[in-house]
């Protein structure tokens, strides 16, 4: 990545993938098999990065801009639900422009010391990324603020009446965030990104390419109507079609001579519980609570979470967005709703409208 070596700020097994070349000189046998493959099939420059094609085109405008100026990129936003490649474009921005990046996450920077130690250790047109950065703490952001604005931080040395304030500049860097949550960042801190990219839920063709490229990669014999059977199973995430297409693997490697058919691909994802429309067991138990334990009456986040036994947040992250999207169910004022196709496709009978066709 770059020329300088990443440096990171560890906090977390999530980035075991990120860090696999620093992890792998220092302890070796410490990442396992899986970790390794993930971290092959991560994109490592804007050019194997598949859909998200607004998002794409604008970025490389951005950095192409930096690069030409000869300056750093603008502070920039990824936002979108887990899973879609946003750890990713993070990476890319940096090995793009040719830059280090130091890797942290809202919840590690619990103290505002923690984040200037960052920052004023950075090399000059370093990314800095935060993930999760809707959970920083308000006195990160404090420090964070001016950062980003005029590359100066404020350091208080010492306590009480003796109290100094310094001003001290820091390297001009381009901070890379990354969210789930929209909605919860602050306002002063959303609004001081030059670059905001949303990434949408990726249709069936992208994850079916995407397949194919990390079949590639993995040395899986796989062809395109396969691929397309996997990828229509990947509820709209790339991460879950890369795992996916691991299980399938699994499975023609034990059942059959390793070669992902359509048939074998359909076999397998059914052995594994995930069904047509790329359901898995949490999904159908959602759609059990709203359809029959509540009788398609609205439910509550809180309720709804408690009933299938996950977090709230996991709910509304995770598994709401595909749900929505292909309209199995509905947010209302007063609650979570099961639509008619949701009872359709648990083949049970409508309160209202009775049974429904599967096929409409
Ligand atoms: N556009 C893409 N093309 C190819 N592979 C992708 C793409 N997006 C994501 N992936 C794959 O999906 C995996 C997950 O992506 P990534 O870690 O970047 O997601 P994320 O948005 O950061 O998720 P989280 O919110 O859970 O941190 C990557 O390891 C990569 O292999
Ligand atoms: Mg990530």
């Amino acid at each position: 990545m770059g020329a300088r070596k990443e440096v990171i700020n560890r906090d977390s097994s999530e980035y075991d993938d990120v860090l696999l070349v620093d992890s792998r000189q220092t302890a070796p046998g410490a990442i396992s098999g899986e970790y390794a493959e993930e971290a092959k099939l991560r994109p490592r420059a804007l050019a194997d990065f598949t859909g998200q094609r607004d998002l794409v085109e604008h970025l490389s405008i951005v950095i192409e801009a930096a690069r030409k100026r000869g300056g750093c990129a603008d502070h920039i936003l990824f936002a979108g639900p887990p899973g879609l490649g946003k750890t990713s474009l993070a990476g890319i921005v940096a090995a793009e422009m040719g830059v280090g990046m130091r890797i942290t996450s809202g919840p590690a920077l619990t103290r505002a010391g923690d984040l200037a130690a960052i920052l004023t250790d950075m090399q000059e047109g370093d990314v800095l990324f935060i993930d999760e950065i809707h959970r920083m703490v308000v006195a990160t952001g404090e420090i964070l603020y001016p950062a980003m604005e005029d590359f100066k931080i404020d350091i208080v040395i010492g306590k009480g009446p003796a109290a100094k304030s310094i001003r001290l500049d820091i390297p001009r860097f381009t901070l890379v965030g990354a969210t789930t949550r929209m909605g919860m960042l602050a306002g002063p801190l959303r609004d001081r990104f030059g670059f905001v990219g949303r990434l949408d839920l990726y249709p069936v063709e992208d994850l079916a390419e995407i397949v194919l490229r990390s079949a590639g990669i993995l040395e899986i014999e796989i062809n395109a109507d396969a691929a397309l059977e996997i990828a229509k199973r990947s509820r709209g995430t790339p991460r879950i079609a890369n795992r996916l297409l691991r299980r399938v693997r699994d499975f023609v490697e034990v059942r059959s001579d390793g070669i992902i058919t359509p048939a074998s691909a359909i076999a397998g994802l059914d052995t594994f519980g995930v069904d047509e429309l790329g359901l898995d067991k949490v999904d159908r138990s959602i759609l059990d609570v709203l359809c029959v334990r509540f009788d398609g009456n609205p439910v509550g986040l809180t309720t709804l979470a408690q009933s299938v036994g996950e977090d709230p947040d996991t709910i509304e992250d995770a598994y709401e967005p595909y749900l929505l999207q292909i309209g199995l169910m509905q947010r209302t004022p007063r609650g979570r709703i099961a639509s008619a196709r949701a009872f359709a496709h648990l083949r049970i009978e409508h309160p209202v409208m009775g049974r429904f066709d599967v096929s409409r």
